[in-house]
């Protein structure tokens, strides 16, 4: 089953206004055909950034959504809010969401919920932690963290990414090895054929995503079930990013 990579930059908490509309145009500007690329924005910059994206095939995405509409939600941001300033997918339980700021897995599963039945795109992030890693949990956690998910109410597979971020990958330099990552990838199709069945999850891309940068992305990306990467620190300058970009055409 041939599926088109994709590969999203996550800004995190990064850049201003000025240098995010210039990062968006040189993404636009040098992205190639042939693959999926998309850039997850501060909140306040989504709807400069998407003027900025205006006509290119980049798709633009929030890093995090509210799953109520609306209403008494002080602080928090709706997926109606993504939509109207041009969001075309959001990230749902991010590592740093889940250990940082307390998204339980509740909080989590309502978001990624809200997301897909928005009509938007949903990348699902999933991982372990190094002590997981270490008691040999990392399938059990990854399971997990994908039951999340509501098979039922999720029927178009592409709109659903899974994006594997191992936690001691994240922003550490120390990238999964291939055959670490192509384990974990395997893994989550397995996973997914059961949750859902062999046909849906063949069609679901995969991302991986911690220290993915220009130099280790082809290995990873050669690897049969990685599909595309969700990329930190390399996102934030259009030259390394579009080069992890051209490594999964
Ligand atoms: P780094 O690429 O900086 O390790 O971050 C990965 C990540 O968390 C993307 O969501």
């Amino acid at each position: 089953m041939a599926r088109t990579g994709f590969v999203a930059g996550n800004w995190k908490m990064n850049t201003n206004k000025q240098g995010a509309v210039a990062l968006a145009k040189a993404v636009a500007q040098g992205a190639p055909a042939g693959v999926q690329v998309g850039v997850a924005v501060p909140f306040v910059y989504l709807d400069a950034v998407g003027q900025a994206l205006a006509g290119s095939s980049v798709m633009l995405g929030a890093q995090d959504a509210c799953w109520l509409p609306n209403g008494a939600c002080t602080g928090e941001i709706s997926i109606e809010m993504l939509k109207d300033v041009g969001a075309k997918f959001v990230l749902t339980g991010h590592s740093e969401r889940r250990h940082i700021f307390g998204d339980g897995p509740e909080f989590v599963a309502k978001k990624a919920h809200a997301v897909y039945s928005s009509g938007l795109t949903l990348i699902h992030c999933v991982g372990e932690t190094l002590e997981q890693r270490d008691a040999n949990q990392t399938l059990a956690v990854v399971q997990k963290q994908l039951e999340e998910l509501q098979p039922a109410s999720i029927a178009d597979p592409d709109r659903l990414v899974i994006a594997y971020e191992p936690v001691w990958a994240i922003g550490t330099g120390r990238n999964a090895t291939n055959e670490q990552a192509q384990e974990v990838h395997a893994y989550i199709r397995q996973a997914l054929g059961k949750l859902w069945n062999q046909n849906f999850a063949s069609q679901v891309r995969i991302q991986y995503g911690g220290s993915m940068k220009p130099d280790n992305a082809a290995g990873l990306l050669a690897q049969p079930d990685v599909d595309g990467g969700l990329i930190g620190g390399a996102a934030l300058k259009a030259e390394s990013f579009l080069a992890i970009v051209n490594a999964a055409k």
